[in-house]
């Protein structure tokens, strides 16, 4: 039994932007290494990233990878991803639906090399040209809470216009 969420929407949504944010910025918790999910010719493909940073209003979170590896040819062809978390403290599972594209400005690249600090940089072979920033654009969201009983489940989605819209679901 985890505490049981907010029962108003946007207190929820407003919740678990923050818990994205922390996530992100305390350097542990579950919600730090959601499955990124691709598509490929061949089915979908998934697995385990890190979340490095979440802009909660912009709706946008940041992926740090190898420009050689698989998810980025993957989402070059087609840009639509999943983020699937799960925290065992809070019970808490989070379905994110996305649109992922490779950062290209010279000076916001430059700025997380230097970041992630020489022990980052050992992992890209100290290489610059290898290291690459993914920034995820969610446009819905599917969350779920199994912390008690009743189960809860909540829908939000954002229009192209940036307006939240949110329902509770079941099951
Ligand atoms: C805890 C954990 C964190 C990981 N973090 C990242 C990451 O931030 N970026 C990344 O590209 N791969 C990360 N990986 C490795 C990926 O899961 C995957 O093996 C690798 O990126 C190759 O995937 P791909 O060939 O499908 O592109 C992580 C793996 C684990 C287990």
């Amino acid at each position: 039994m985890t505490a049981p969420p907010p029962d108003d929407l946007d207190t929820l949504a407003d919740r678990i932007g923050r818990q994205l944010v922390d996530a992100a910025d305390r350097r542990q918790g579950a919600w730090r290494t959601p499955v990124l999910s691709t598509l490929t010719p061949d089915g979908p493909s998934a697995r385990v990233i890190v979340v490095r940073s979440v802009d909660a209003d912009a709706c946008a979170l940041e992926i740090f990878t190898d420009a050689r590896s698989a998810k980025v040819s993957e989402i070059a062809a087609d840009p639509r991803v999943a983020l699937t978390f799960w925290d065992p403290q809070t019970s808490e599972q989070l379905r994110m639906t996305a649109e992922a594209k490779a950062v290209t400005d010279p000076a916001r690249i430059a700025d997380r090399w230097q970041a992630i600090g020489a022990a980052g940089q050992a992992l890209y072979d100290r290489d610059p040209g290898r290291f690459l920033v993914l920034e995820v654009e969610w446009t819905a969201w599917d969350w779920l809470w199994i912390g008690g009983e009743p189960h809860r489940r909540a829908t939000f989605t954002w229009t192209p216009q940036g307006r939240r819209e949110a329902a509770w679901t079941a099951p």
